[in-house]
């Protein structure tokens, strides 16, 4: 068992805490001041330090960052009355391990010692590491997503229709960025239209347009995508989403090339190109009578096909790392990546493909333990994200923390702090309302 130490003024407070860790087995050294503190820390190096932040002329941040000097991987747990956002979040900056508002229960604070002493470093886990990281935005190079570059290399130049298939998360739409970024159009217009999110009714007027009048509220003329993207490139996102009579009209403009504004007579030629993407199985809707065969053709002039992630699991060091180092560069994080973590990752199934691993990269460059990602945050972290229903009394102390840790390095940003949290923005409302209370 390791030797803490604890830092606490008041004496019964002291006492009690340092009674109760050596019932559990602990060595312990009390001290009252951070005087003492820093002594002792000055003599002999602690695995876990207990403090109180509100001492005396100095505070718990001082014993936290002397603690941390003498041994980087010290993990340090910080405990206040008078917690604040500017106090948790210096004591986070400063590398705290984890923070306890007071008063609290012993056991908690046993459970985030036994946390910190699992999260010690395992002398056997080194840090992943990869040489020669591309710095490309598609990353892989395994054998079917180097087919995916072939076939893209082949058709960006030329203005044919694209296809482009494969689970969500797969990298759809970068696939058709690049296409049209290798294009002779890469300097017009890539103008991406979710045709799912677009209500079928308005989806009409938002490819063709519409004149003044054509509709209740037109009050002016105006274009559709597909005329003010001319020269350029139309990316029809979710295209398995259209209604069968749009996709009649889909059909015609992909034949004629013109476009006819609602409320107008005469049609206007367009030079547009048209990629477009799905993760429904297209041909089975064909099969199905729920897509026309013949807009299907027209469509797949060339067909690429994204494989999912599972298929490729060579490819998620790669990713990984890419992530790691994009998520650490824009939080200014130092995190790293443990070979049980990458591993872990390496296992896992990704049902969400890349954006699922791209988004757990993100999370846990902010929220792992001591700044190292191993195999427990990773198993953590996709916990989190997997559906399940309100976490009990016990998590809820941790979950409020980690809200607390990523709202403060988004700068209090909700809708990206929801989506690093993996949760909806108004499930995050609601559990901010919730902590206001407690
Ligand atoms: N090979 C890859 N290299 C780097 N990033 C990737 C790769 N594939 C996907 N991504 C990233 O994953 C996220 C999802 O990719 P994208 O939006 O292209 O997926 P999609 O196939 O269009 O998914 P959906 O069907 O849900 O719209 C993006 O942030 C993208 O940058
Ligand atoms: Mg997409």
């Amino acid at each position: 068992m390791p030797r803490l130490l604890v830092v606490e003024d008041d004496s019964s407070v002291r006492s009690t805490i340092a009674t109760f860790l050596e019932l559990e087995g602990y060595s312990v050294d009390a001290v009252a001041s951070t005087r003492e503190a820093l002594e002792r820390l000055g003599a002999a190096s602690y695995p876990i330090v207990v403090s109180d932040i509100y001492l005396d002329d100095r505070t718990g941040l001082d014993v936290l960052a002397a603690a941390r000097r003498g041994n980087p991987s010290c993990a340090v747990i910080l405990m206040s009355a008078r917690g604040s956002i500017e106090t948790v979040m210096a004591a986070t900056q400063g590398g705290a391990f984890d923070y306890l508002a007071k008063p609290f229960d012993l056991d908690d604070m046993l459970a985030a010692i036994q946390r910190a002493e699992a999260s010690r470093l395992d002398p056997a886990d080194a840090d992943s590491s990869i040489d020669d990281l591309p710095s490309t935005s598609m990353i892989g190079s395994s054998a079917g997503m180097v087919d995916v570059y072939k076939t893209v290399s082949r058709v960006a130049p030329t203005d044919a229709t694209v296809l482009i298939e494969g689970e969500t998360g797969t990298g759809k739409e970068i696939v058709a960025r690049m296409i049209h970024s290798n294009s002779a159009r890469s300097s017009q217009p890539f103008v991406p239209v979710d045709c799912a999110s677009i209500a079928p009714a308005l989806l009409e007027s938002e490819l063709f347009g519409a004149l003044k009048g054509a509709y209740t509220g037109a009050d002016r003329d105006r274009p559709g995508v597909l005329e003010s993207a001319n020269n350029g490139t139309v990316f029809l996102d979710e295209i398995g989403d259209i209604e069968l009579n749009f996709q009649l009209r889909l059909l015609r403009f992909l034949q004629e090339r013109e476009v006819r504004p609602l409320g107008s007579t005469r049609g206007r030629k367009v030079n547009v190109r048209i990629l477009a993407a799905t993760n429904r199985d297209v041909q089975k809707m064909v099969q199905d009578g729920k897509f026309r065969e013949d807009l299907w053709f027209r469509l797949n002039v060339v067909r690429v096909q994204l494989p999912p992630l599972r298929e490729r699991h060579g490819d998620v060091p790669l990713l990984a790392h890419h992530f790691l180092r994009l998520y650490n560069d824009r939080y200014r994080q130092e995190t790293r990546l443990a070979v049980s973590g990458l591993k872990a990752l390496e296992d896992y199934s990704w049902p969400g493909n890349v954006r699922q691993l791209q988004h757990l990269m993100e999370r846990l460059v902010l929220l792992a333990p001591q700044g190292r990602i191993d195999e427990n945050a990773v198993q953590d972290g996709i916990h989190m994200t997997s559906p399940r229903d309100d976490p009990g009394d016990t998590l809820a102390g941790a979950e409020a923390d980690q809200i607390r840790k990523v709202l403060a390095a988004t700068g209090g940003n909700k809708s990206r702090a929801a989506r690093i949290l993996g949760i909806e923005r108004k499930t995050l409302y609601r559990k901010l309302e919730r902590m206001d209370l407690d």
